[in-house]
């Protein structure tokens, strides 16, 4: 077993950080030694990384994704090979992707679908959630199963997307009293659907078919209203843990900070692009530009607040997690299907790449730590989706880790930094004051010297306990 030898560095975590070198043997982190220590002791490692002036952290964890998932006609545009390449460039060790069961589908056979789209081709350690898009006898029986078997303890609805994915409340009831007894999380993609089809429908009539009605036409009122359901059915249920995915409204984080406060089992993550763009910036760009930037929940107007809330709500815990919702297209023949209707634009924008960046940028800026950059990119995911190895720099846990480097610069776009497979990039021409420097995924370097060195292959799935935030 090939040991490693990180020296020098800072050591952030999620509750402090400190001068220290890390020893990795194998795949797992051996031990983490005061600056000194590894000479003292006669730590002759296999190969040494020189950290001095960079920050050591725990590999990023994106709890979610979308690999080449079919939607909105089309096809996600990263395989697991691309998209996990990517992330490994973004600095993350560790995915949890989305398999998808629709209406009248066997839960257990979509599963093995996802399964045999990924094994073989990642680059980093992946996990799965189920979709859960049919509500039946067959499918609540078969969530039992893959918490119990096949490390799956994880089940995202939908209240939006009617006719695709939805499920009605009472549908939605019987798969959180399912959860309630097993133990797994329930993740929702809280937007009222039956009231914006309405919304669409009027607005195409009107002939306001551009991107920016899109976010017009998905109001933060029907985020809010089916995020206070989707916690009301959660409490009916037996206070069952309940996610609230890529959350973008003020007023849905007002529903979750409640819930919180009376005590209920409730978290919630947002993701990048609610924190950095916006209706007016970049969904409202002339012509059918703004396409690139159409995802569910939508970008929402400047003129409100609901930017510096998100990052209030993660400095505050009411947002646990940041994930990306990495769910690419390319304009050409993919974004472009809803030329002249943009409810045909497939939802969904890519930066599995960018988040560890991004967010970081947001430590610069004076919004977050280092140490809830750490947390809320890394510690917090791993333990919210239970994947007790990860997330963590500790003697045991896998030795998955990033050396960042706060003193370069990383510029964001299509001809810069870009490793996804999109012809646009969501984030042009932004820059960030760090630089991921070099990354290792269970004791293999994957990412120095700005070259990628990792393989296809090298990501195992790893099956996930419950939440350790409640068990
Ligand atoms: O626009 C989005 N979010 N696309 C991906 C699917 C989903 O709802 O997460
Ligand atoms: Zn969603
Ligand atoms: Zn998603």
């Amino acid at each position: 077993m090939a040991t490693t030898l990180i020296s020098g560095g800072t050591i952030i975590s999620a509750v402090g950080r400190r001068a220290g070198d890390v020893l990795i043997d194998g795949e797992s982190v051996a031990a983490i030694l005061a600056p000194g220590q590894a000479a003292a002791i006669g730590v002759n490692a296999d190969r040494t990384i020189d950290a001095t002036g960079k920050y050591v952290v725990p590999g990023g964890v994106d709890v979610h994704t979308h690999m080449q998932m079919p939607f909105g006609g089309t096809e996600a545009s990263d395989t697991f090979e691309t998209g996990t390449r990517a992330a490994a460039w973004g600095g993350v060790t560790t995915i949890v992707d989305f398999a998808v069961q629709n209406t009248g589908e066997d839960v257990q056979d979509r599963l093995a679908a996802w399964h045999e789209k990924a094994a073989g081709e990642c680059a980093i350690d992946y996990g799965f959630h189920q979709i859960i898009g049919g509500v039946d006898e067959a499918s609540l029986q078969a969530m039992t199963s893959l918490v119990d078997n096949e490390g799956v303890t994880s089940f995202k609805m939908f209240m939006a997307y009617p006719g695709v994915l939805y499920s009605d409340d009472g549908q939605i009831l019987r798969a959180m009293q399912n959860a309630a007894e097993s133990g797994a999380m329930i993740m929702m993609h809280a937007e009222n659907g039956i009231a914006i089809d309405v919304l669409v429908a009027q607005s195409l009539a009107r002939g306001d078919t551009d991107p920016r009605f899109h976010s017009l036409t998905r109001p933060a009122e029907l985020e809010s209203e089916a995020t206070h359901r989707a916690i009301q059915l959660a409490k009916v249920a037996g206070n069952v843990p309940l996610y609230i995915v890529h959350m973008s409204a003020s007023e849905a984080l007002e529903e979750v900070a409640a819930a919180q406060h009376a005590g209920l089992n409730v978290f919630a993550e947002t993701c990048p692009q609610y924190l950095y763009l916006t209706l007016e910036d970049q969904l409202a760009q002339p012509g059918f530009e703004g396409a690139k930037w159409v995802c569910s929940t939508p970008l929402r107007t400047k003129h409100e607040h609901h930017q510096s809330d998100l990052w209030k709500g993660l400095r505050m815990n009411e947002l646990a997690v940041v994930s990306t919702d990495h769910c690419p297209f390319c304009m050409k023949d993919q974004k472009e299907l809803g030329i002249g209707n943009f409810a045909a634009i497939p939802n969904g924008i890519g930066g599995v790449e960018h988040r560890m960046e991004l967010i970081y940028q947001g430590v610069v800026a004076g919004e977050i730590t280092l140490e809830r950059w750490v947390e809320t990119c890394s510690t917090s995911p791993a333990r919210m989706f239970g994947l007790d190895n990860k997330g963590v720099i500790a003697p045991g846990a896998d030795a998955d880790i990033l050396v960042w480097d706060p003193t370069a610069k990383t510029r964001i776009g299509i001809n810069d930094k870009h490793h996804m497979n999109m012809d646009y990039s969501a984030y042009e021409g932004f820059e960030i004051d760090g630089k991921v420097d070099t990354v290792i995924s269970r004791g293999a370097i994957i990412v120095e010297q700005d070259s990628y060195v990792g393989s296809k292959g090298h990501g195992k799935y790893v099956k996930r306990g419950l939440s350790n935030y409640l068990h």
